[in-house]
Parts: structure tokens; sequence; C-alpha cells
């Protein structure tokens, strides 16, 4: 069994060499704390942003999905406090000039040279840059450090067209930006970054419980994408430590390997944002009950997600190993391949013809992703898929070719079973179930 700092190596070897994330620019040598997602890591961040869209947008149907854009005009950056308030307190060595968070150094001198440490300041986090040739003021943009704000300020074009009831939500999957200071632990902390977020609006009087709702939809969140219960904390952020818009948060933390760090978090936001965007803009976003004809400002509770960092929480989980293997323990909706499809051996037509028949037969099914593997030994391949969790091996060997039956390997297990192939589309799926 591995520790747990081995743990966070092999996953971030495994991760590279398998095709789940690749250094950015690394032809160049790199940028620092950037990351590409390869054929797989692409894979597994569409099935976490799809599985969170399907159990949020789609069986909720009281929630809205929305694509806002990352360039937003300025305003809605100081309507929503970003501009003043989006900061961390920064500390730079005289001697090195490095800077540091305040809040994250051990020391009181500088932790790279030893120098004395400036007077903490305040450093804002948000990407700058310029819309149109002239790089003035007066056409500064931000690339956006939430997608929370797309959908306040898309607030009322929803309710124009969709006359929804309190309470009802809109929810976004999209780019976010924050100039990081202290970047780091692989896919953890990165500067560019994907959320998932909801737009909870409430009555103001009914927020406690949307927010224990949300909760528990959160909890039954962790689960379904495989999390250790145990490893999963819901802790309650002490004022003096909230967002300069919240009035309630949750932090839920995951035990990585590296600590305990926030995973998610999830905000009572009151009525801050939809206020603070109608004195901005001039523009009412007082919402009309369509039954009542009651006028107020909704509340708002926030469940606010990386992408990202699920992607990690999610391998960590996973992993797996004994004395014999390595494996991925993945559920089935996030692994990237469904199932892989071998001949027995290579170089054998027969053998082959048969297996891509079967492959075909499964790529057109409603199984999902199938792979095909004819490269070196059965041993070898089964390490490979068993490395990027797929569920499910299918070989066609000598006997396929007289009875029409493969042999099904199962990734947690190793247990192999024979199946009929007329029959293993409907086994697939059930042992998938399991
Ligand atoms: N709209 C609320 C909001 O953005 P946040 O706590 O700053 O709240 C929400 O961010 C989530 O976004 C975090 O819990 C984390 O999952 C993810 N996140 C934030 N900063 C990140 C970063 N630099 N790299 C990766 N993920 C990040």
């Amino acid at each position: 069994m591995n520790n747990k700092s081995n743990m966070m190596d092999d996953i971030v070897s495994l991760a590279k060499r398998r095709g789940f994330v690749y250094p950015s620019s690394e032809i160049y040598g790199g940028l620092a704390n950037s990351w590409d997602f390869g054929p797989l890591g692409v894979e597994l961040k569409n099935n976490i942003k799809q599985l969170w869209w399907t159990i949020n947008v789609h069986q909720h149907s009281d929630i809205y999905g929305l694509d806002a854009g990352i360039l937003m005009n300025r305003k809605v950056w100081k309507a929503s406090g970003h501009e003043e308030d989006f900061n961390d307190p920064l500390v730079e060595c005289k001697k090195c000039h490095k800077r540091f968070r305040h809040n994250e150094l051990k020391k009181s001198s500088c932790p790279s040279c030893g120098g004395t440490l400036t007077k903490p300041q305040q450093f804002n986090m948000m990407f700058r840059t310029h819309a149109g040739a002239v790089e003035d003021d007066s056409n500064l943009v931000y690339l956006r450090p939430e997608t929370a704000q797309g959908i306040f300020v898309d607030f009322k074009r929803v309710v124009d067209s969709f006359s929804p009831k309190l309470p009802f939500g809109i929810a976004q999957i999209g780019k976010a930006f924050r100039n990081e200071i202290t970047p780091g632990n692989f896919i953890f902390r990165t500067r560019e970054f994907e959320q998932m977020e909801i737009e909870y609006f409430v009555r103001k009087q009914e927020w406690e419980k949307w927010f224990a709702y949300w909760e528990k939809e959160m909890k039954k969140w962790t689960k379904a994408i495989g999390l250790n219960a145990k490893a999963v904390h819901f802790i309650e952020v002490p004022a003096k430590k909230r967002a300069h818009y919240s009035k309630k948060t949750v932090d839920i933390e995951f035990d990585f390997p590296f600590g305990r760090k926030e995973l998610y978090g999830l905000a009572y936001r009151g009525d801050f944002d939809l206020k603070a965007h109608q004195t901005e803009s001039g523009e009412s976003l007082v919402f009309t009950d369509p039954k009542t004809n009651e006028k107020m400002i909704p509340h708002v509770i926030e469940p606010s997600l990386g992408v990202e960092r699920t992607m990690l929480a999610v391998l960590i989980s996973a992993y797996k190993q004994d004395s014999k293997r390595t494996w991925l323990k993945l559920p089935v909706a996030l692994a990237p391949y469904k199932a892989a499809v071998f001949p027995l051996v290579r170089n054998k037509p027969k053998l082959t013809k048969k297996a891509r028949s079967v492959f075909e037969q499964l790529l057109g099914s409603s199984l999902g992703p199938v792979a095909w593997d004819d490269r070196g030994n059965i041993g070898k391949r089964y390490m490979v898929q068993d490395e990027i969790g797929t569920p499910s091996c299918i070989t066609i060997d000598y006997d396929t070719l007289e009875d029409d039956t493969v042999t099904v390997r199962d990734r947690n297990t190793t247990k192999q079973e024979r199946v009929k192939i007329s029959e293993l589309e409907v086994f697939l799926s059930e042992q998938h179930k399991k």
C-alpha cells in the first residue's frame, strides 16, 4: 500500500502517462501550474460536467441552463464588488522580490531566501485585458473570475422568457480565471479552471430551508462521483472568513493527500448581487411572482463547484492498488471508456475479424465509448484498462469462433464470465448498474 505523498506522485504520473493530464506548452518548457487535458482527461471532465448537468438541470424542472460569455462589461465587476474586493493580501520579499500569500505564510521571513518581507498589500486577482485595438482604461475588460455573475446579469432575461415561480435556479458551467499567487498541487489550484455553479433564487424567509436542501444535494453529488463519505467534510465558514457577499457559507472540504482542503462552496448570497446590479445598471431586477403578483428581489443560495478539483478528488478516490495491480475504481458514468474489446492474439485474421464485429456492435450501442486494443499480450491490456478505469474488458478467443460467446472481465473483481454475444449489451448494461 501507498503512503499519501507517494499516492499523489503515482496519480500525477498515471494521469500524464495514460493521457489524462499533460503539462501545458510542454515542448517550450511548459507554463508553470498550467495543464492540458488529454484524450482521457477530456472524457473524464466531460463526464463530470454531463453528470452534473443531468442531475441539476435535466432532473430539476425548476433549473434553467445558461452559457454566458467570459468577457463582460467591466461594470459587472464593479457592481459585484470584485473590482474592489477580490483581493489577496500579499507580502513581497525585499531581497528576492518573490510574492507570497500573507495568510499562508508560516514564518515572518521569506520562505525562499530568508529575506525581510514587506507589509501585506492588496492584490486584485482578476486577469485584465482590453477589448479592441486601444489599450486604455475605457476598454478594459476582465476574464471572469467566477461564472456566477453571468447568471445574475441574465436573470431578467430568463425570468421574462420562462416566467418561473420561486424557488427556481439558473445553472452554468464554464471557464473562470484567477491570477492566483500560489497555484499548485497539480490541478487543485490553477489560474484557468472551470466552474459548475447554480444560483438558486428563493424567498428571503425560506433561505434556510433551501440552504439545507442544497447541502443534502451536494452530499448526494459527492456520493454519485464516488468520493468516500469519510473524506468529505461540511464545515461552516466563520463570519470573518466569508466572501464579501456571503451571509452564510459551508465549505465542502476533502482529504487530499496534501491535506484537507476546500473542494466546493455553498453560500447564501442574500440579495447582494441582484441589488448591486440593479443599482449599477439602473435596470429593475424586481421579480414579480406570476401567481400572487408579489414583488421582491429574490435571495440566492449558491452551490459552487470546480471541475478540475472534482476530477482530482475523483482520481484520488478511485485510485486503488494491491500487490498485483493498480486500478481506477471510477463510477461507470465517469469512466472514459465503458468497455474494451480485444482479440486474444494479434495477427489471427479470423479472431481479429470476429473481435472487430463485436467492437463495432458495441460502438453502435447505447453503452458509450468503447476501446479497441490488440497490442501486447492480454495481461498488459488488462493492466492498461485497469489503470484508466474501464469497467469491462471483452476478449474474443478461439471458443468464440465455435460458440459465439466472449469472456467479460470485471475491473473491480477481475472475475471473468462467459457471455453470449447476442446478450452482451444487456449483460454489460446490467453489470454497469451495480
Ligand atoms: N461563485 C462563488 C465562487 O466562485 P469560490 O469558493 O471562490 O466561490 C468556487 O470558488 C469553487 O471553484 C471552489 O470551491 C473550487 O472548487 C473552484 N475553484 C476556485 N478557485 C480555483 C482555482 N484557482 N483552481 C481550481 N479551482 C478553483
